[in-house]
């Protein structure tokens, strides 16, 4: 069997797509084949062995283009071992770690649909000028303003390498 791992991602203002370059790239350091695609460009996934799913959240939920992928794929991606990742701003708040289990109860839904054998919860980035000005965004930087969740990027580079360290001996 080809031992090319997939990971594949939805991204709306880049950082998850960064995130998933970051998790590639330390895949492949570790001697493992990888491609690395935003998930409309995945024609296919039963030419790998395993997949790396990742999804920006909004509104607490994955993005419906990452859903989608899971629901068209299901089969296939209960046929292999899959890892997660979810990247939002909630862990990046002074008090993040609370929140850590009510973020993880928004993928429930993606667990009924996979089985993932990892899951990663990142901080994410909340940059404005990479984002429109919408009612969504405003409400954004509303929280912002009241001091609620933090701007900026706030990923964790190391935390993100260190979990894709991880995953090679889980998806053989
Ligand atoms: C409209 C909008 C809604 C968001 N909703 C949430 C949310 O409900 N919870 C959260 O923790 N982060 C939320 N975020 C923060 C994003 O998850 C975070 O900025 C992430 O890094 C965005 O990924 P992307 O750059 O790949 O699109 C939201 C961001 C936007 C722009």
């Amino acid at each position: 069997m080809n031992k090319k791992i997939l990971v594949t991602y939805a991204s709306r203002a880049g950082s998850t797509a960064e995130i998933a370059e970051a998790i590639g790239k330390t895949l492949s350091q570790s001697g493992t084949k990888v491609d690395i695609l935003p998930m409309q460009d995945v024609k296919e996934i039963s030419s790998y062995s395993a997949v790396v799913v990742g999804s920006a959240i909004r509104g607490s939920k994955w993005l419906p283009e990452a859903m989608e992928f899971t629901r068209t794929h299901r089969a296939e991606l209960l046929e292999r071992r899959v890892a997660t990742f979810t990247v939002c701003i909630t862990l990046a708040m002074s008090n993040g770690d609370r929140y850590r289990q009510a973020v993880s109860a928004w993928i429930e839904p993606v667990r009924a649909q996979v089985r993932p054998v990892s899951e990663g919860f990142f901080a994410g980035r909340l940059d404005f000028k990479k984002l429109p000005l919408n009612f969504d965004t405003l409400k954004l930087r509303l929280t912002v303003a009241f001091g609620i969740f933090p701007k900026d990027d706030r990923r964790n580079w190391n935390a993100i390498r260190a979990w894709a360290e991880g995953l090679p001996a889980l998806m053989q």
